[in-house]
């Protein structure tokens, strides 16, 4: 049993936790988008508009509150004007990013919008800057948001949608460094400068512009976008980075087998994130030092090897309890620089990476991530308060802290979230509440052995219980077992 000693501070107010730190990431990937959220108005399977009921009710019930489409790589070669109009007559067009499998556009703006509507999600639309037009995109912009009397407009009433869609997210390219088109930084920016000119404000519509970010550590990067944006009112620039268990893009390690030392490896990995952050974000201040520009960090999560026998274009993966120390870590860190980053995505919802849910026909999996995005949800739109703890560090190799954590207010309320990142100790918290009077405290708790996961047959092995914490004179004690993520209540 490790001791660990907390303390929350509830009138150090640090910063406003921006909810879309809680989004999510759908990308015409796998079995993403077909055979995952949109199975067809024709399918067997309960459905709205072709988007599964049981998918919509479970990211209502996470208050799901932004997603990111198309892409991810797919963007950047996606061309909107396929993915409207009659289902029948639209073009098809083969995936070459992944997996090269026919697409034939039958779920296209109208219908993610529809899903943000059934989701009450805010969408964020990733536009296509490598091998699209700035007349393109111009136009995506003027058919989602312009009331009416332009040729765009008109376009979208006569494709049956009346009154404009409100978009807040416009993200211009992604991975442009990469997979948006092998760009430097010095070309990408200009670029970023000329489409974002002729994406406008329509009808009331206020644009929030993502301009693309680095790659993980590439520094430079985001030096030379900051310091060239100019005058261009870009609110945010995007960050992506993966957690990969071995370190090795050609041998990530498999989602379901893993020794303890690749579990800390992993873990270790995982909280390099934090690292990420602060140093982008000190680049980031010099030259916005009143943090008006938000760093995202749309892609994020675990990446594996694909489960054996699945397609290799479709990363595909399971999920077990190392995936949700994972997440409750990053959700912490996120929750921690929240006066900077202002929105994270997982990558991505649907059987893809780290997903929220997997589906095999008409069953569904919730899986040990998605149970720790329902317990971090009430984060979302709180004050993070401040939150010490003395810490001690385990595993062997790869040493990391035993303890993730993070508080926040709202409405008089108190939540704590707490991750036991070690799978053999338990940890015994005491932690001092000051400047905030509650006389009760209540959790919930996810737990279980480290390679449990969720599957067709057993999709309740791992979800959150109740649990028991004791609230005394203000000081919160709290036993966590090995490999846990609890979240505390105190009014
Ligand atoms: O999420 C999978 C891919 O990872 C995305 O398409 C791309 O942006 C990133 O490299």
């Amino acid at each position: 049993m490790k001791k660990i000693s907390m303390l929350i501070n509830a009138q150090d107010r640090i910063s406003h936790i921006s909810p879309e730190i809680y989004g999510h990431f759908s990308e015409h990937l796998g079995r993403c988008i077909y055979n995952g959220i949109y199975v067809g108005e024709d399918s067997p399977i309960p459905n709205t508009d072709g988007i599964r009921n049981d998918i919509i009710e479970a990211f209502k019930k996470i208050k799901l509150p932004v997603l990111r489409w198309p892409g991810g790589c797919f963007a950047d070669e996606y061309h909107w004007k396929d993915g409207i109009g009659e289902k029948a007559s639209r073009k098809k067009i083969i995936n070459t990013n992944w997996g090269g499998v026919s697409e034939d556009n039958s779920f296209g703006t109208h219908e993610f919008m529809r899903l943000c509507e059934l989701v009450g999600c805010e969408p964020y639309i990733s536009g296509n800057v490598g091998s699209g037009t700035v007349q393109e995109l111009s136009e995506w912009v003027e058919y989602m948001t312009l009331e009416g009397g332009s040729p765009m407009s008109e376009l979208r009433r006569k494709n049956g949608r009346e009154k404009p869609w409100k978009l807040r997210y416009l993200g211009i390219g992604n991975e442009n460094w990469g997979c948006g088109g092998n760009m430097r930084a010095e070309y990408y920016v200009d670029e970023y400068r000329r489409y974002q000119s002729f994406c406008k404000n329509y009808s009331g519509n206020e644009l929030f512009k993502i301009a693309c970010g680095p790659s993980s550590d590439d520094y430079s990067w985001t030096d030379t976008i900051m310091k060239n944006l100019g005058s261009c009112q870009t609110r945010g620039i995007s960050l992506h980075y993966y957690t990969i268990p071995t370190g090795e893009w050609s041998k990530k390690g498999s989602a379901r087998e893993f020794d303890s030392e690749l579990y800390y490896s992993t873990i270790s990995k995982t909280l390099y994130m934090d690292e990420l952050i602060t140093r982008h974000s000190e680049i980031m201040n010099r030259y916005d030092p009143k943090n008006e520009i938000g760093l995202m960090v749309d892609e994020w999560g675990c990446w594996y090897d694909v489960e054996e026998g699945t397609n290799p274009g479709f990363l595909y993966q399971q999920n077990t309890m190392r995936d949700a120390i994972v997440a409750a870590c990053n959700l912490n860190i996120f929750n921690r620089h929240s006066r900077r980053v202002v929105m994270a995505n997982l990558a991505q919802a649907v059987n893809v990476l780290q997903s929220l849910i997997l589906t095999e026909g008409e069953k569904l999996v919730k899986t040990p991530t998605y149970h720790v995005f329902d317990l971090f949800k009430e984060h979302q739109d709180g004050e993070l308060v401040y939150c010490f703890s003395t810490n001690e560090m385990i595993g062997e190799k790869d040493r990391i802290p035993l303890l993730s954590s993070s508080a926040s207010l709202k409405d008089g309320v108190m939540t704590i979230t707490l991750a036991n990142c070690s799978i053999e100790d338990s940890a015994e918290i005491s932690c001092d509440i000051r400047g905030f009077e509650c006389s009760e405290a209540s959790a919930r708790i996810l737990t279980g052995e480290v390679h449990t996961c969720n599957d067709f047959d057993a999709p309740d092995r791992i979800s959150p219980d109740e649990y028991a914490v004791k609230l005394e004179n203000g000081v919160l004690s709290a036993e966590l077992p090995p490999c846990s993520v609890v979240t505390v209540t105190v009014r």
